[in-house]
């Protein structure tokens, strides 16, 4: 699977090793790249999602790549972290959804448990688009790329303030470092999507999945019988 950029570079070496090609893409333009790479599968990325991504809404993305690239399989990302969500992104038109926050607060997730804790706690308010944890990790990602993550000490100083940031990195990356080290996710960036609000604990991903396909069911069973009416 491939996120971000211009895959076709890579798309060749995926293909000669008999792998299908997923390609996440986050506008319309780069869904066009991914298609001429070759990709098997699209997963239309929501800007509501945590982590590294793009600025369009997961609601109007994913139809309009739907639309525009059938055949191919489409997955949402984005802001799903429950059956309602799998529900709205299968009405969409996609057949699946690809669900990144709600597992990070999950045992098996590789996590510091304190990121996991703040998941839990956080709501969608406080999560934040920013450029200045990949400032301080020195990670030179492009425009248009940003990461969601939770609104922390760290954003409070830093946001909108990339130049004094870029002044001031001889200091902040080992205090950077440290916290991260630690699980001082006051300052260490913690990955994550508007759909934090959902997350009230950190569970079992095998549990996840059992409960977000059986809501989705009964979300969908629910939609029919409110059509049929
Ligand atoms: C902690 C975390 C780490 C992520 N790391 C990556 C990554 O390395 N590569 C990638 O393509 N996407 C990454 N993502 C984004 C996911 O692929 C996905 O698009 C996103 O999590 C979906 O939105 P959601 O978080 O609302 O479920 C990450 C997301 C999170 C929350």
């Amino acid at each position: 699977m491939l996120s971000f950029g211009d895959p076709r570079a890579f798309a060749r070496t995926i293909k000669a090793a008999g792998c299908k090609l997923i390609c996440q893409v986050q506008d319309m333009a780069s869904a066009r790249l991914a298609l001429e790479a070759g990709a098997d599968l699209l997963v239309a990325q929501g800007g509501e999602g945590g982590g590294h991504g793009g600025g369009r809404a997961t609601l109007p993305l994913v139809p309009a790549i739907v639309d525009a690239f059938a055949p191919i399989p489409v997955v949402a990302a984005g802001g799903i972290a429950d059956g309602r969500g799998l529900a709205a992104a299968l009405m969409l038109g996609a057949e699946g959804a690809l669900v990144g926050t709600r597992f990070y607060a999950s045992h098996e997730a590789l996590g510091h448990r304190a990121a996991k804790e703040a998941i839990g706690a956080a709501g969608g308010d406080e999560t934040t688009r920013t450029t200045i944890f990949d400032a301080v990790r020195d990670l030179d990602w492009p425009t248009p790329y940003t990461g969601r993550a939770l609104r922390n000490g760290f954003v409070a100083r830093w946001h909108d303030r990339e130049r004094e940031l870029a002044a001031a990195l001889e200091q902040e990356r080992g205090r950077y470092r440290a916290a991260a080290r630690d699980g001082d996710v006051d300052t260490a960036v913690v990955w994550a999507g508007e759909a934090v609000d959902l997350i009230h604990s950190v569970e079992s991903a095998g549990d996840l999945v059992r409960r977000i396909g059986s809501e989705a069911e009964a979300q969908l069973r629910l939609g029919a019988s409110l059509s049929s009416e």
